[in-house]
């Protein structure tokens, strides 16, 4: 064996620790512990939003309790991964870092933008502190602002936070006034291919979450490419840059 072996064993038992770091949590087993979520819990697992939301890597998710999410529960399933993913903010904030929230409105990007189907701002939350409360509330113009923060679940620092708020957020769509819960099933009038940047939507303003009249109904689940293509890209670069780094260290020795 040649002295450079050993170092290179441990530079590549590096990068595969680096790798399942990414899997660092499952948000099923973390609010498995919490049965005031479990209705949340669920949710998040029959719509998918559980898998996508562990392959973040600093991620905080905004749950409701079984006694606020029937309203939700109720929806079609392409409307509930809508609202989950804008449940799920792409940064870190445990209370701390909300207590420390300025007057001024902060503006945070949620796992429903990275879908690329957001609209009229429905991919960002603001949190603003009024008084000593602070509030969640969509970015989308004429959404209410009304879910309280209530306390911090649990953290696994810089990771994930789970905050648990007091209601649904509310998410205005450009017809009528808010989210209702009890409205009558949303169709989606068209499925974006799955590559469509989120910078890229068209400026036309179809909207996905009313009923279209006589819609085909040939609605297909438009979310499987997505998660597909998104996790084999993933795993390609990750074995690319595995064997560039081996071919490198190899020209080494
Ligand atoms: C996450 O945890 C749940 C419940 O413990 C388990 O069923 C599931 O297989 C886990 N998922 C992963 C990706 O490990």
């Amino acid at each position: 064996m040649s002295p450079m072996s050993s170092p290179i064993v441990a530079l590549f038992l590096t990068f595969f620790l680096l790798l399942s770091a990414a899997d660092a949590f499952n948000i099923t087993k973390i609010l498995g512990s919490f049965s005031d979520y479990s209705t949340f819990n669920d949710l998040l697992t029959q719509t998918g939003v559980a898998s996508e939301i562990n392959d973040k890597k600093s991620v905080t998710v905004l749950v409701v309790s079984n006694s606020q999410i029937s309203g939700l529960s109720s929806q079609p399933k392409d409307t509930i991964k809508k609202m989950l993913s804008i449940h799920v903010v792409l940064d870190y904030y445990d209370k701390a870092k909300v207590d420390k929230v300025p007057s001024k409105p902060l503006t945070l990007t949620t796992l429903y933008q990275q879908s690329g189907k957001a609209q009229n701002q429905q991919g960002f939350l603001t949190m603003t502190r009024v008084g000593k409360q602070v509030s969640f509330g969509s970015a989308a113009p004429g959404s209410s602002h009304d879910s309280i923060f209530v306390k911090q679940v649990t953290t696994q620092p810089y990771d994930i936070s789970v905050l648990e708020i007091s209601n649904v957020i509310n998410v205005a769509i450009t017809s009528s006034p808010s989210y209702a819960p009890n409205a009558s099933p949303p169709r989606k009038a068209l499925a974006p291919g799955p590559n469509k940047s989120p910078l890229a939507s068209p400026p036309k303003t179809t909207r996905s979450d009313i009923p279209a009249a006589d819609a085909p109904s040939t609605t297909t689940d438009s979310d499987a490419p997505d998660n597909t293509s998104a996790a084999s890209i993933a795993s390609a670069s990750a074995i690319l840059f595995i064997f560039a780094s081996a071919c490198f260290m190899l020209t080494m020795i």
